[in-house]
């Protein structure tokens, strides 16, 4: 049976160093986060990170802003916030409802602003080696990986998905890390043809029952970075847990893996943000 990678508990002790690496600051880092719309799962994760900006001691504010709402408000938002001296950080919850250009929204944010990391100057800077942010969800990989003695230098790394929110920074962290790094994606023939090579898979699709135990070689570390719903409504991943964990030897549950770490990776973002701001 696999080894639990337990993604709650390490993001408890992640958000503890940052609420002791805040306490140092000579100023209280300030997050800013954004809902355009009452997508509901945006929603829930919107309440959490309020949650965690208490639990860390950083400033919060939020704004919703309605569906139908104007771009230009949302973005002379963004512009009145990347002018604040209270604020490090600015996030804005994606997807966006239709009708607003998210390329154009996240170039808006400053980039020393930009906490999840989708400014092109910060992708830029991850690609090339000068990163100072680092995307939430695969960095809170990466931190599991390394909480966990998991390697990925001269590993065969699998990443199925190729989003600018996971997939294609998550190549290029594993790619970083020194792993052989393949990504896969919609148009891949032959995904478990390519899965079965993986020793570390990370899996980032949204789609239930996608990673099958057939799909994986015996011992592999399998990482479960989808949000879906079950028939019943439950969250559960794209890995189909019950078989795959028999046969991996690490896999991230769904929930409590990497949606905890992600969040986690936030709050060290905004950290990072407040100490660019000389705080
Ligand atoms: N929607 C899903 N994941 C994310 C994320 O990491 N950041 C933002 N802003 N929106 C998201």
């Amino acid at each position: 049976m696999a080894i639990v990678i337990d993604g709650k508990a390490l993001a408890a002790k992640c958000k503890q160093q940052v609420a002791c690496e805040v306490k140092k600051l000579s100023g209280r880092p300030g997050l800013a986060v954004i809902i355009v719309g009452d997508n509901p799962a945006s929603r829930t994760y919107v309440n959490s990170k309020k949650k965690d900006c208490e639990e860390c001691g950083i400033y919060s504010e939020e704004y919703a802003l309605l569906a139908n709402s104007p771009q230009q408000e949302l973005l002379e938002l963004i512009e009145l916030l990347n002018g604040r001296d209270d604020i490090d950080g600015i996030l804005v919850q994606l997807p966006l409802p239709k009708g607003f250009e998210e390329q154009k929204v996240l170039l808006t944010i400053h980039p020393d602003k930009d906490v999840d990391s989708f400014h092109p100057v910060n992708v830029g800077r991850l690609v090339t080696g000068q990163k100072r942010f680092v995307p939430c969800t695969p960095a809170g990989v990466m931190e599991m990986l390394r909480e966990y003695d998991i390697d990925p230098a001269g590993k065969h790394c699998v990443v199925v998905g190729r989003s600018n929110i996971v997939g294609k920074p998550m190549a290029m962290l594993l790619l970083e890390a020194n792993g052989t790094v393949t990504i896969c994606h919609s148009k891949t023939p032959d995904l478990g043809e390519v899965c079965r090579q993986a020793d570390i898979l990370v899996s980032a699709v949204g789609r239930r029952n996608l990673i099958t135990a057939d799909m994986i070689k015996d011992g592999a570390v399998v990482i479960d970075v989808a949000m879906n719903r079950d028939d019943a409504g439950k969250l559960c991943g794209d890995v189909d847990y019950a078989t795959v964990s028999s046969k991996a030897a690490y896999i991230t549950p769904v929930p409590g893996g990497v949606g905890p770490m992600t969040r986690a990776m936030l709050m060290k973002n905004t950290l990072t943000a407040a100490r660019i701001h000389g705080k």
